[in-house]
């Protein structure tokens, strides 16, 4: 099929973002990630006959394992690796850097924010877990989460760099305080009041964004149960 792809660019985190639009013919089962290796791969010129140079981008796994292909595909927050041309519905694909991280050049952004995050709300486990029938299911599919930020990007109450840490701290706080022992549960449980209760609107627009399906409102009703409530998980 023949399809339109818009580009958003930007040579460095200081200069000005354009757009770049090419056509490409293209098979409707071909992946984002592999439409833009193949426009990487041969030397193409935009609708105004200008050279497309390299898109900088990042991938890894190529396989929805490590988040490092996140960005805006028409507007919506997904995964290269993991998102058809067949299923956009739409013969113009727009692929832009996910908004709420710096850009550090093209649809590459810093999101090294998540991880800071995850270090001061103390995140980890200084003993060995507490692993039982009650918390395991609810330990593995939150430790699905790849930190790709998709969440954060549809998120009314998320900036990066201000108190309010989003789903991407959440879900992974979730199995911690699942599988913290009694008694070690302070520093995560006072941190997660601060920057995840307190901050957060309860808009659920955070529902069915995750990208490798996990069940983001399970999750904050567990951590919050356990954070806030000082109830068990479910
Ligand atoms: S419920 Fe709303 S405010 Fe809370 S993390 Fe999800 S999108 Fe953000
Ligand atoms: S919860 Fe899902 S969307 Fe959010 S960072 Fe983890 S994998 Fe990505
Ligand atoms: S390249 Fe790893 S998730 Fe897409």
């Amino acid at each position: 099929m023949k399809i339109t792809v818009k580009i958003k660019r930007q040579n460095s985190p200081d200069s000005a973002p354009f757009y770049q639009t090419i056509h490409r013919e293209c098979d409707k089962e071909t992946s984002v990630a592999t439409l833009i290796r193949e426009i990487n791969a041969e030397n193409i010129s935009d609708i105004e006959g200008k050279p497309v140079e390299e898109i900088s981008w990042e991938c890894s796994c190529l396989q929805k394992k490590c988040g490092a292909c996140a960005m805006r595909i028409n507007g919506i927050p997904r995964l290269a690796c993991d998102t058809k041309i067949a299923e956009l519905k739409s013969k113009s694909v727009t692929l832009e850097p996910l908004k709420k991280f710096p850009v550090v050049r093209d649809l590459i952004v810093d999101r090294s924010v998540m991880r800071k995050n995850l270090l001061a709300i103390h995140n980890w486990l200084e003993s060995e877990a507490s692993q039982s029938e009650k918390n395991v299911d609810l330990a593995y599919d939150a430790s699905r989460c790849i930190q790709c930020g998709c969440c954060l990007e549809v998120c009314p109450n998320f900036t990066a760099g201000e108190s309010f840490f989003g789903a991407a701290a959440f879900v992974p706080a979730s199995r911690i305080l699942s599988q913290l022992p009694k008694g070690k549960k302070y520093d995560l449980v006072k941190e997660y009041g601060k920057h995840i209760y307190s901050g957060c609107g309860k808009s659920l627009s955070c529902h069915n964004i995750c990208p490798v399906g996990i069940d983001i409102e399970h999750k904050l009703s567990n951590s919050n149960a356990v954070a806030v409530w000082k109830r068990f998980f479910k």
